[in-house]
């Protein structure tokens, strides 16, 4: 089928979840690439432990695994504690507290169980036509020929579908603006070797995968002029919280002269946390340091430290696009402006 260059929806084929009317059947991200495997979560505790284990990871998919998991937890006689243990799930990505914060605030308003299956829908539905609108705005900064790299996965596997970072370089590439496209392979979970290279084959756009620390070299060569990244959290004054890394790359994107764009839903700034200091950071397990693929690595007795997110500063953000339009040099005044009043 040919490509329509300028048609959004194109090249976006995977789905990280399906509603199956009594569940919810989530994509089994820790088995890709070597298997498409779907995880059946009968209920609210189901749909916790998937989020927990990173079977659905990507800040708005697990918002909205987790507003499908409120529509359970009504079912099961138990709201107020399944939602407690769903948002408990991971302390990172806003937008499971904000999706749970909007589920809870329509039961509370009498919803019954269809209107928050509705609810739920929506949410999912807003997302994707968010990562549209994204896609189209981001790809409007991109200049002809333009090399990009990316980290982790923000694709279609980490949303409603399309992407927000990874929504940018479809639209850029349908467009015919993005010569090439670099992604870094995301250590330790390796989000970026497994699902971000797994996900632009599906759809057919050429990647190149490069070890984390050849990112600087990447930049220094001049191959690529944006670095294009999502977030899992956005404070206040234009902090970015994000997978682990993307601290350095914007250090050395500024370096470099190479430009430094995040994209991300509404629902992943957080106006409540003041910067990047008020996030809380994920620590997991160091075994996923220690190990790799299921093996040891490093000697036994070895400890590791494995933050899995960390902040990049506001000032080395050049623009963050969201649905609502794009911020050049992100910073408290610009956040206000375009997110309303800071909390107190
Ligand atoms: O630990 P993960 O895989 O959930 O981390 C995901 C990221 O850091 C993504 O960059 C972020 O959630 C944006 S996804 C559109």
């Amino acid at each position: 089928m040919p490509v329509e260059p300028h048609d959004p929806c194109v090249l976006d084929s995977v789905r990280p979840l399906r509603w199956q009317g009594t569940s919810l059947d989530v994509l089994d991200q820790r088995r890709l690439p070597h298997e498409t495997a779907w995880l059946h979560c009968a209920d609210a505790e189901a749909v916790a432990a998937a989020i927990r284990a990173l079977a659905v990871r990507g800040a708005p998919a697990i918002g909205i695994a987790a507003a499908y998991g409120a529509v359970l937890a009504a079912r099961s006689g138990d709201f107020a504690g399944c939602v407690a243990r769903l948002r408990a799930a991971r302390p990172t990505a806003v937008n499971l507290m904000w999706a749970l914060d909007r589920m809870s605030a329509c039961a509370a308003s009498g919803a019954d169980a269809g209107r928050l299956l509705e609810e739920a829908r929506a949410i999912e539905a807003e997302d994707l036509a968010a990562n549209h609108a994204m896609g189209r705005l981001g790809a409007a900064l991109l200049e002809q020929g333009a090399g990009v790299l990316t980290h982790c996965n923000t694709g279609a596997l980490a949303t409603a579908g399309f992407g927000t970072a990874l929504g940018v370089i479809r639209a850029g590439v349908a467009g015919g603006l993005i010569a090439r496209v670099y992604a870094g392979e995301t250590r330790p979970w390796l989000q970026g070797a497994r699902l971000t290279a797994w996900e632009l084959q599906q759809d057919g756009i050429a990647a190149t995968l490069i070890a984390d620390s050849a990112a600087a070299a990447l930049m220094r060569s001049g191959t690529v002029q944006w670095v294009i990244v999502g977030a899992d959290r956005i404070a206040a004054n234009g902090d970015v919280a994000n997978k682990i890394g993307t601290y350095a790359l914007a250090l050395a994107a500024r370096h470099h002269g190479v430009r430094f764009m995040v994209v991300a839903p509404v629902s992943s700034v957080d106006m409540a946390a003041r910067s990047g200091d008020d996030i809380e950071i994920e620590l997991r397990d160091p075994e996923e340091i220690l190990s790799c693929g299921g093996r040891r690595m490093a000697p036994m007795g070895v400890a590791a430290w494995n933050p899995v997110f960390d902040v990049t500063p506001a000032a080395l953000i050049d623009v963050l696009v969201t649905e609502r339009g794009v911020l050049q040099q992100p910073d408290a005044a610009g956040m206000r402006r375009q997110f309303g009043a800071m909390h107190a």
